[in-house]
């Protein structure tokens, strides 16, 4: 690894200071799906790669569309353009995005199924996706910004839903959280392999270039809280274990246990990351207060206020700049941004955080 151009002790980039513990104000910013179907540019691109894993796996359109909100907006962080869902797909499961349905899987129930994935190719047929990391690395450079690049993946419960559900099923994932309980063993195992798999390909995506990396655990909400002790809060923690053992000291880790409410303390606590991400329906005082002063929060905006604009957005984002003044913090939404978010809403936002 490039120690030189990854040491995050000596930086001048505001986004991985904040994720270094300092409290950078006004405060530095990135969107979750800020590349997404919201931006005319990015349906452009869209329509001409076809379906959205080609988007994935084309390494010149996935580049173009990570970096077109950066040229928009000016972004403090460029969110690498893939999906959470291309880990079962680079394992081998089947994989497809149903329009206005979301994402299809070969369901996996059985130890038969968990004996045809091919973790061990994970890292190779992700390739195209780590070129996409090297070639935004560059034009980043390039141009010398104060850019961070931000790698991610799943977490391994959230993909975990996903690959046994075989769908999104509005949040529920019965199969999955049944299976837990029924049969820990087989999941067990399961949420092994996405350890292990996850970890190989998130190291590769820092070398390749990524400056943080980002934990997707969008459903870690659904667990009870000794569900969520065992398949978020342990395999988290053996995961970032395994990368710390890896990474440059300090590289910044950042998890995201959407739902998790009070859970939140003890998964910041046991997890050894530097950041939180917080979601909507998080109480950003109540967060501030939870976590350690030196661990850096990211959010928690409702992305249903970016979409009416307005007064309303100014006195929701005001509301959460007011909470975290004073505290390492990145803003960001409290989930995903909706694909009807008129893309000046965006504009007025990104003024208003940087008036501080
Ligand atoms: O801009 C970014 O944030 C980077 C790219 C990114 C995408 N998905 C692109 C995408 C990231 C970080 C994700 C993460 C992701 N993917 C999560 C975790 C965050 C969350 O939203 O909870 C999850 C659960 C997924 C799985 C997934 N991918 C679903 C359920 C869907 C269908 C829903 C939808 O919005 O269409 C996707 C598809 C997807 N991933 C799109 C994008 C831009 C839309 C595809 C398209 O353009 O047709």
């Amino acid at each position: 690894m490039a120690s030189d151009t990854n040491d995050q002790r000596s930086t001048d980039k505001p986004m991985l200071r904040a994720l270094g513990g300092e409290a950078v104000w006004p405060p530095p910013m990135w969107l979750m799906r800020q590349a997404g179907r919201y931006l005319p540019e990015y349906r452009e691109v869209r329509a001409q790669a076809g379906d959205f894993i080609s988007l994935c796996t084309t390494p010149d359109l996935a580049a173009e569309v990570t970096l077109q909100p950066i040229r928009r907006y000016g972004m403090d962080g460029a969110i690498l353009f893939s999906d959470i869902l291309m880990v079962p797909w680079a394992m081998g499961q089947s994989l497809r995005f149903a329009e206005g349905e979301g994402p299809v899987l070969a369901p996996i129930r059985d130890a038969a199924g968990l004996a045809a994935l091919r973790p061990e190719l994970t890292v190779e047929k992700a390739a195209p996706i780590l070129e996409t990391v090297r070639l935004v690395r560059a034009a980043l450079d390039a141009h010398a910004q104060k850019v961070t690049l931000i790698g991610f993946a799943g977490s391994p419960f959230t993909v975990a839903c996903y690959m046994v559900d075989g769908r999104g099923t509005g949040g529920a994932f019965h199969t999955t959280r049944h299976l837990a309980y029924a049969d820990p063993g087989l999941f067990g195992k399961l949420i092994r392999t996405l350890i292990d798999s996850t970890a190989e390909y998130l190291l590769a995506q820092a070398e390749a270039g990524a400056e943080a990396l980002m934990l997707f655990d969008s459903w870690a909400g659904a667990l009870s809280p000794s569900q969520f002790r065992r398949w978020v809060i342990e395999p988290t923690a053996e995961l970032v274990r395994i990368l710390r053992k890896r990474l440059p000291v300090g590289y910044p880790l950042i998890g995201f246990p959407r739902l998790a409410g009070p859970m939140l303390a003890e998964y910041a606590q046991r997890t050894n990351l530097q950041a939180l991400g917080i979601d909507t329906t998080m109480d950003p005082r109540w967060a501030a207060q939870a976590v350690a002063a030196d661990q850096a929060l990211q959010g928690n905006l409702d992305p249903i206020s970016l979409l009416a604009g307005g007064m309303a957005l100014e006195v929701e984002a005001r509301s959460i700049l007011g909470a975290m003044r004073g505290r390492p913090y990145v803003f960001n939404l409290g989930h995903g941004i909706e694909k009807e978010t008129p893309p000046e809403h965006v504009s007025q936002l990104v003024r208003l955080v940087r008036a501080g």
